[in-house]
């Protein structure tokens, strides 16, 4: 295990966290560099390419070390979070989003002329957009297309849907079709580790069938992206699959703890907070609250938003704005105004971007500032 600043702190010697004004988010870095070396050494014991998802970090420093670890490129939601990492130097860029805007196309054609570059697809008149957009800047887009999942959200069904589809992209001038993705996460989590796995390899499995029937079209599918921090190992075990892109593997974060994903004691990331106020013996209000840990919920009911890095069985109970209001488990129910406390809050990627900097602790040092420079790049 590695040894965490919040163990440090509960030695009672005081840490040069203690001299920054709260709330602010932290980074643990013994943990952070362990957790891309882990992903990174596993990806490439699959034999998958790794491709993490960006959008988790925001931060082009960090992203470097996920590509000086072994990852190929990252994955990005927006054009605009591309246009980041790219002015950064990052040059293998994956848009995992569907860009049917002109201002965002505009922006897309620039990038494509200078990095390596996918876009994803799902429609037939994205494609046809994306198509005349390309031929206009006189260049080809490399697309992805998203194969739908079945959680309700973006993608074509595989099958007769997905074969229209590649054909017509095929069809389409200033277009080339790499490949396909999808999109899955872990929504079945409460049954458990076993069921993860299996949820996993049935997320690459799926995927590897629609490549393969489009290939059995005559359609050219070399690439088969998978995976999310809970499904990229098992999804990248199928063979077919050529990479993963899971993104809070990094950090960690309570949701994906409760998934069993990750070890309590693999998490990079805490939210330190102030206790501001002790008004009963079974709660204290600390200065953390939905500006800081965003308001995404559990993804197992009850659990709150977030817990107490030393103590779990703590829970942010609830939120308003500025208040984290911290239901106390026996352990904690000694804290006191003035106190500092971390948090493990409940998603990542959310909880980042409502920060303008990360700090980042070695050895009880902050050895890091870094800005969080796709922080709000929504569009
Ligand atoms: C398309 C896509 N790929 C990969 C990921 C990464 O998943 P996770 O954040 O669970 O690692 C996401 C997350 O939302 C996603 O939308």
């Amino acid at each position: 295990m590695t040894r965490s600043v919040e163990t440090m702190n509960q030695t009672g010697r005081r840490s040069p966290l203690d001299d920054l004004s709260t709330p602010f988010l932290y980074v643990d870095l013994d943990r952070m560099s362990s957790n891309i070396a882990a992903m990174a050494a596993a990806a490439r014991d699959l034999g998958v390419r790794l491709r993490p998802h960006a959008k988790t970090h925001k931060v082009p420093e960090i992203a470097r070390l996920q590509i000086a670890a072994g990852a190929t490129g990252v994955t990005v939601s927006k054009v605009s979070e591309a246009e980041v990492f790219a002015d950064a130097g990052i040059d293998d860029l994956f848009v995992a989003y569907q860009v049917v805007a002109p201002a965002q196309r505009e922006r897309l054609v620039r990038l494509a002329r200078k990095s390596q570059l996918w876009c994803a697809v799902d429609s037939r008149e994205g494609a046809e957009f994306l198509s005349s957009g390309a031929v206009v800047a006189g260049i080809r887009l490399q697309l992805m297309l998203e194969i739908d999942l079945g959680i309700g959200r973006t993608g074509v069904r595989a099958g007769v849907a997905a074969r229209e589809l590649a054909q017509r992209i095929t069809d389409l001038p200033g277009l080339e079709l790499v490949g396909v993705y999808g999109f899955r996460g872990f929504r079945a989590f409460a049954e458990g580790a076993e069921s993860r796995e299996r949820w996993g390899r049935a997320e690459g499995e799926a995927l590897v069938a629609a490549a393969d029937d489009l290939r059995a079209c005559g359609l050219p599918i070399a690439e088969v992206s998978a995976g999310s921090t809970p499904t990229a190992l098992p999804a990248g075990s199928v063979r077919g699959v050529t990479e993963i892109r899971p993104g809070q593997y990094l950090f960690g974060c309570a949701n994906i703890v409760a998934q069993g994903a990750m070890r309590a004691d693999d998490v990079a990331l805490f939210a330190r907070a102030t206790v501001i106020s002790r008004p009963a013996d079974d709660r204290a209000v600390v200065d953390a609250g939905s500006k800081t840990l965003s308001t995404d919920g559990p993804w197992q009911p009850g659990r709150g938003f977030g817990y107490l890095a030393s103590d779990p069985a703590t829970r942010v109970v609830s939120l308003w704005e500025e208040h984290g209001v911290l239901g106390l488990g026996e352990m904690s129910r000694g804290l006191r105004v003035g106190d500092r406390v971390s948090i493990v809050p409940n998603h990542v990627c959310t909880a980042i971007n409502l920060h303008n900097r990360l700090v980042g602790v070695h050895d009880d040092r902050v050895e890091e500032v870094w800005k969080v420079a796709a922080r709000g790049r929504i569009e």
